[in-house]
């Protein structure tokens, strides 16, 4: 799925609707790709491919009897593509910040990351989710589901434990993103997103990638 064009909604059409856009964040190799397709499409991918860029899936929920699609955001955990950081964010409602319960480094720059998304979200009150991915591989898990909750109970932000591999709370917590968002906005400020064909321009490094 790296690096190809990801609306399986809306391919090469023109078309506009409320949507709630939320960003998938953490360091690479973490599995928000993994996630992203877990939640859109439930298959899960063992092979690696540093995601390129950008890819966004679009998937329609219910909210209280509201419909509503979640326009969902994926890109590389890379040092080099944070560059293009402040566009990804505009007009996002929400972050599901990924970390991997068996790499102690991913754990550790969660408060990095935390700062990025204050320092770029346009929107002050943007809701955030802390996510310890890959709870399935408790052999080589390296921190705690304790170390998690604690961590985000000190942001005051919801925290799972999650697997996309075992489709473990995956489901849950963009239940969670979307009821928070629909509680903090409803359909007040869902952006009304037009997204004009396939054709994607990203940046990546000094280039610009058309896919
Ligand atoms: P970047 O594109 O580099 O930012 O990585 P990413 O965060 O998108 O990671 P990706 O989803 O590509 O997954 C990285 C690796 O972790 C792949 O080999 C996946 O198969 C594996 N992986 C992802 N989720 C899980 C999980 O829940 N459990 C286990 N055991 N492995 C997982």
């Amino acid at each position: 799925m790296k690096n190809q064009p990801n609306d399986n909604e809306t391919n090469n059409q023109s078309v506009t609707f409320n949507s709630y856009k939320v960003l998938l964040l953490g360091n690479s190799y973490v599995g928000k790709t993994c996630i992203l397709l877990r939640f859109s499409e439930d298959i899960f991918k063992e092979s690696y491919d540093v995601t390129i860029g950008l890819n966004y899936r679009i998937k329609s929920m219910t909210i209280e009897n509201n419909p509503i699609k979640m326009q969902i955001w994926d890109t590389s955990g890379e040092e080099k593509f944070k560059a293009i950081a402040k566009n990804f964010y505009r007009g996002a409602h929400g972050v599901l910040l990924v970390y991997d319960i068996c790499d102690k480094s991913t754990f550790s720059d969660v408060k990095s990351w935390i700062e990025q998304i204050i320092e770029n979200a346009d929107n002050d009150e943007i809701i955030m989710i802390l996510c310890g991915n890959k709870c399935d591989n408790e052999k080589d898990r390296k921190i705690t589901k304790e170390e998690g909750e604690n961590l985000a109970k000190s942001y005051g932000i919801p925290f799972f434990e999650c697997s996309a591999k075992s489709n473990i709370n995956i489901n849950e917590i963009f239940d969670t993103m979307a009821h928070k968002i629909y509680t903090k906005i409803g359909n007040r400020q869902s952006s009304s997103v037009k997204l004009a064909s396939n054709t994607i321009k990203k940046k990546i490094g000094k280039c610009c990638v058309t896919k």
